[in-house]
């Protein structure tokens, strides 16, 4: 059985690097309880080393992700750093795009405990997961403008949308077989509800005859539609009606967030980017220039981005202690906010990124 696992690792800039030092303490505990190791490749990449070298993400680290067993990143990017054409840098959404992570899996689970916006008795149930395509939609106009210019010209700008069969059927594919899974852990899971615009764009229509196609093949679990305005109502109503919730890049990326502030915030939202042959696991949030340096970063979205990774990890490679040991790591998370009465500072608490890294590993 595999125990050995090379893992590349990106802090990115900001409190990525911050958030990814505490999980690389929190993993330490973790391996030597469960007998598993991780050899760490730390490379360079982001906002930073686009300033300091010209060069976003440099050809040695995309090699070593490519070979690595599994990505860890932490965040990217920086407001005041930007390439000519006025975007940011992002080397995580290229590696999307080389690496075909085309499913951004954002799970969204109140931890128990934990202050919650929502004022309704229901809102500890809240638990779903937004599935992001993350190869394509709107965000297929990255990069796509007159090499050092800004805009096609001084009157009008058009970024397209791309949806592509291929991009839809892996994407939705992907979500019924999560939703099987999540009912078998839960029999009142198990639905699919497919997130998109088809009253209005074409690409969404064909989308949405995609998914119906799809639905077909997976009997077992229940197949739904919403538009995207009507979601976003609904994730603040009734969002414990929700399961499994594909939907088109720029959709994902926006209720990610949306989904974060329903269970206290960035810092409690985790996420995996997956493919058929790679995966990078690294929280929804991006480097919070706000905080960045103030100790006050809450490291718990990236710890259990780590846990997703085990789990990947271990059915991948069929190691139980892998899997054991990614429901270890939530269940310490979890019993350090429900039990052990850790508030973080992003929901008005006393404890920043130190505190909170020490209680995990105490309750490990
Ligand atoms: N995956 C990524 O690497 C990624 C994702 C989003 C944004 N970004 C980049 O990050 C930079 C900042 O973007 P932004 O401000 O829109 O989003 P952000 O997620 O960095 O921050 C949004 C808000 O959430 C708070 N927050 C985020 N993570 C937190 C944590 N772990 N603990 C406590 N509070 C937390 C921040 O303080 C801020 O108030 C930009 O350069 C952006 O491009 C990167």
């Amino acid at each position: 059985m595999k125990s050995e696992f090379n893992i590349v690792v990106l802090p990115g800039d900001g409190i990525g690097i911050e958030v990814i030092d505490a999980t690389l303490a929190v993993l330490e505990s973790l391996q030597k309880r469960h007998g598993f190791q991780l050899r760490y490749d730390l490379r360079p990449g982001g906002a930073n080393e686009y300033k300091t070298t010209g060069t976003a993400f440099p050809d040695s680290s995309m090699r070593a992700s490519e070979d690595a067993d599994a990505i860890l990143l932490g965040a990217m990017g920086w407001p005041e750093i930007r390439y000519p054409d006025g975007t940011e840098i992002a080397p995580q959404l290229d590696l999307r795009v080389q690496l075909e992570l085309y499913a951004g899996v954002r799970p969204i689970r109140a931890i128990p405990g934990l202050p919650l916006p929502l004022i309704s008795s229901r809102a500890p149930e809240i638990d779903f997961v937004i599935v992001r395509e993350s190869t394509e939609g709107w965000f297929h106009a990255r990069g796509r403008g007159k090499p050092g210019r800004s805009f096609d010209d001084d009157e009008a700008v058009h970024d397209t949308c791309e949806i592509t069969r291929k991009g839809c059927v892996r994407l939705f594919d992907f979500s019924f077989k999560l939703a099987e899974s999540r009912k078998k852990r839960n029999p009142n899971k198990g639905k699919v509800t497919c997130i998109d615009k088809s009253n209005v764009f074409l690409g969404m229509a064909f989308m949405n005859q995609i998914f119906h196609e799809r639905a077909k093949l997976f009997p077992g679990v229940t197949a739904d539609h919403c538009y995207i305005d009507s979601y976003c109502l609904n994730l603040i109503r009734k969002p414990w009606d929700f399961d499994v919730c594909p939907m088109e890049n720029q959709f994902g990326d926006i209720t990610s967030d949306l989904g974060a502030g329903l269970i206290g915030g960035m810092g409690y939202a985790p996420s995996a980017d997956i493919g058929d042959k790679h995966a990078v696991f690294q929280p929804s949030h991006g480097t919070a220039p706000d905080i960045a340096g103030k100790g006050l970063a809450n490291p718990i979205a990236t710890i259990l981005s780590a846990a997703m990774m085990l789990e990947w990890l271990g059915e991948r490679h069929g190691t139980s202690m892998l899997l054991e040991a990614a429901q270890s790591l939530q269940d310490a998370v979890d019993q350090a906010i429900s039990e052990d009465g850790i508030r973080p500072a992003d929901v008005g608490g006393p404890h920043g990124t130190a505190a909170v890294t020490r209680a995990v590993i105490s309750a490990l």
